[in-house]
Parts: structure tokens; C-alpha cells; sequence
């Protein structure tokens, strides 16, 4: 794919992006909540029609591009073929129902299955985080350099410490400087992105969670993995980290020692 193709497609999705700074305030406002599996398990309006809006502006620009996404069947989709947008439209619906803070929109698109472009917008921060294939990763345009080296002893890691075991947990703790979740696995990754954390562990993610992620690690040289070391597939997902190389193998090393976490 050309570098000029790409940077079409790209000023189209930052056009989109940037409209919904006049779309969301009202979808906010006039917020509805339903659950899905569970009382915890949360979508609300502005989950639902950010994502329609994105299949009606797909369609309506780039007609056979196909769409995998949170709040949609996906059973047609075949991931590793031709143009595909992989989208979680708000990463962190708890959090923007229970604190109107700390979500964000996920946007990834593949090209034969390789990540081209990625968008992770931290809309209550007004901070754009975008990589493009190539040409490396950026906030608001300006660009991000690869973080530097972070030891674990130096390092504040995040995770969910519901899905670690509990002796696991404990020495991760230990072995770190501390331990936060922001609880978006968007946002959690874009501290790792950022050189804040160390790590973000997510031991059950979908693949629209975690698929801008790929080309970001690329770009600024994280390790993003299973837990087990062995590649991610982006269109299955499972057990994941996204690492700054200074604490990734001592981070696997403890998570493996005793088989430490469930899904
Ligand atoms: C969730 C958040 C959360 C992570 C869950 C995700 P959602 O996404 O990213 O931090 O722990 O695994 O499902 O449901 O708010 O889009
Ligand atoms: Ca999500
Ligand atoms: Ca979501």
C-alpha cells in the first residue's frame, strides 16, 4: 500500500474523529445505560451510535472495507483478507457511565492483516494518539518517541487484579514499584505507550480492545505479547501485555511461574 493511499485514509479518519467533538456532548447528555451478560457488563447509547455512525461513514467512503466491533455481529467478517477496521467505540463504558472520565475510542485499521493505521482518542483529555505505519506514533501530531528502559523496581505496572492469582498478584506488587488500573485497556495501554507504565496485563481482551495497540508497539519498539511470549493474533486475541522492554521478561517470568492467572 502507497504511503499517499494511506495518508488519504488517514486525513479522513482524523476529519471523523475530530467531528465527534460536536456529536458526543449531546449523546452524553442524553445518556441511556442497558446491560449485556451481566449488571457489570455495560453499553450505552453513545456506545451504540458512535459505532453505527462509523459502519454509515465506512459505507458511505470506503464501500468494502469491513468492519469488526464491539457492539455488532462479527460472523462474516474474514479478518487476514483486504481492508479491515477493527473498532471498540468506547473503551471504558463503566467508567464513562460511573465517572464521565478515563474512556476512550479505539480505532485500528489492516490491510491483509497487517496494522496500517491506529487511533486511541482520549476524548475527555482531548488527546489524539495515532500511529501510521512506517512513520512512527504521535499526540495531538506531535511525535512520541520510543520510551526509555524501565526496570521493574522502577516501574508502576497495571492489571486487573481480579484475573491475577492472588500469590501472583502479591509478588508482582512486590517485585514492582507499584500498581495501578485505569480500568480502559485502551488508556492503560496508551501509560505504556507513553513510557508512565510499565506494562498493562489484560488476561481476557478481545481483539477490539487491544488492535491499535500492535502498530503502537511496533512503531516505539514495546513488546506486546501473550503471556506466554508467544505472538498475539490480532483477530483472536487472548492473554495479553504490552511491555516496555526494560520489564517485560521479568514481568512473564513471574506471571508463568505458577501458572498466575485466570480469564
Ligand atoms: C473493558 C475495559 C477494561 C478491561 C476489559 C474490557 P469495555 O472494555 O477495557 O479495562 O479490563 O477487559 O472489556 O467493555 O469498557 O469496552
Ligand atoms: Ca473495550
Ligand atoms: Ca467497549
Amino acid at each position: 500500500m502507497m504511503q499517499n493511499e494511506l495518508h488519504y485514509i488517514d486525513t479522513h479518519i482524523m476529519n471523523w474523529l475530530t467531528h465527534l467533538d460536536d456529536v458526543i456532548p449531546q449523546l452524553i447528555k442524553d445518556m441511556s445505560t442497558d446491560t449485556k451478560l451481566n449488571r457489570f457488563d455495560l453499553v450505552t447509547n453513545v456506545d451504540k451510535q458512535l459505532q453505527n455512525k462509523f459502519e454509515t461513514y465506512l459505507a458511505e467512503h470506503f464501500p468494502g472495507h469491513q468492519l469488526l466491533a464491539e457492539e455488532k455481529d462479527n460472523d462474516t467478517i474474514q479478518p487476514y483478507e483486504g481492508h479491515l477496521w477493527i473498532m471498540d467505540p468506547i473503551d471504558g463504558t463503566a467508567n464513562l457511565v460511573k465517572q464521565q472520565e478515563d474512556y476512550c475510542i479505539i480505532i485500528a485499521y489492516f490491510v491483509e492483516g497487517e496494522p496500517k493505521l491506529s487511533y486511541i482518542y482520549d476524548y475527555p483529555h482531548d488527546k489524539l494518539y495515532k500511529a501510521i505505519a512506517g512513520k512512527g506514533a504521535y499526540v495531538n501530531g506531535q511525535p512520541l518517541l520510543p520510551p526509555r528502559e524501565l526496570q521493574l523496581r522502577d516501574a508502576i505496572i497495571s492489571f486487573g487484579t481480579q484475573y491475577i492469582n492472588e500469590d501472583t498478584s502479591k509478588a508482582l506488587y512486590d517485585a514492582s514499584f507499584s500498581v495501578r488500573n485505569i480500568g480502559s485497556c485502551g488508556l492503560d495501554s496508551v501509560r505504556v505507550i507513553k513510557g508512565q507504565f510499565g506494562a498493562h496485563i489484560n488476561t481476557n481482551p478481545k481483539p477490539w480492545d487491544i488492535a491499535a495497540q500492535f502498530l503502537f508497539a511496533k512503531e516505539l519498539n514495546l513488546e506486546m505479547t501473550q503471556l506466554n511470549g508467544e505472538p498475539l493474533d490480532f483477530a483472536k486475541s487472548g492473554p495479553f501485555i504490552i511491555s516496555n522492554r526494560g520489564c517485560y521478561k521479568a514481568i512473564l517470568a513471574i506471571i508463568n511461574r505458577d501458572g498466575g492467572y485466570h480469564i
